[in-house]
């Protein structure tokens, strides 16, 4: 099964993309994830996307679309994929096109998860993520068991660098700007599904499960 999952900053693309790769057995492709990841091991990549991410602004798009182009040529890809937070501009989902059909690829769910910015807001700010395997919680909406330990493997948990107040505000107002021709862009093509991402974590999940299934349109 190959998906594509967008939605804004806080949305809970990481939240629910952890779940749906465990139960459908696909990786998890973050450009996000990807980035932090080559700024954590200071290589060419990363340093090209900190100045972006710090601002809160969007890396550039030809740096983007080739990380993923490179990324859904390997092969743990055959088996499906969950692209989360790519595309995130039309240029990028017009690559992607020109890349499935390169890989003789097709996605067979584009799936926009929808949250006021409210809401948005206040889950950035309370959101803590695990140092040792990336899982994210929220101080309020989905503390971990113990303070400031993952659930998981007891990491410590920390803030990401871009979730501070400045940076967040950035991050909402450049994604806004980019999100409604992005889904019109879907929309065209009559593929876009739009789930409700203002419920409680499991009930998101219900429902994207049911629209993966092919229980709900
Ligand atoms: P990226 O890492 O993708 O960040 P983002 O898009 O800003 O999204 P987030 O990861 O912040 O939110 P999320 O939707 O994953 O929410 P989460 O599940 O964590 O990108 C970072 C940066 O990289 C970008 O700013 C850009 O610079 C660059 N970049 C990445 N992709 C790019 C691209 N394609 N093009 C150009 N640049 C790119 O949840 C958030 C919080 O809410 C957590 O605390 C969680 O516990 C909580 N939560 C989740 N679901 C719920 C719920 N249902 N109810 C209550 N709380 C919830
Ligand atoms: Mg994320």
């Amino acid at each position: 099964m190959n998906i594509v999952l967008m939605g804004l900053p806080g949305a809970g693309k990481g939240t629910q993309a952890d779940k749906i790769i465990e139960k459908y057995a696909i990786p998890h492709i973050s450009t996000g994830d990807m980035f932090r990841a080559a700024i954590k091991d200071g290589t060419e990549l990363g340093l090209k996307a900190k100045s972006f991410m710090d601002q809160g602004q969007l890396v550039p798009d030809e740096v983007t679309i080739g990380i993923v182009r490179e990324r859904l040529s390997q092969a743990d890809c055959e088996k499906g994929f969950l692209l989360d937070g790519f595309p995130r501009t039309v240029p990028q989902a017009e690559a992607l096109d020109s890349i499935l059909v390169e890989l003789g690829k097709s996605i067979e769910h584009t799936i926009n998860v929808e949250v006021e910015k409210d809401e948005l807001v206040a889950r950035l700010s309370g959101r803590r993520i695990c140092k040792v395997c990336g899982t994210s919680y929220h101080v309020v909406f989905n503390p971990p068991k113990e303070d400031g330990k993952c659930d998981k493997d007891g990491g410590e948990l920390y803030t990401r660098a871009d979730d501070n107040p400045e940076t967040v505000s950035n991050r909402l107002e450049v994604n806004m700007n980019q999100a409604q021709p992005l889904l019109d862009f879907y929309q065209a093509k009559g593929v876009l599904s739009n789930i409700n991402g203002q419920q409680d974590i499991d009930k998101v999940f219900a429902d994207l499960d049911a629209l993966l299934q092919g229980s709900r349109s």
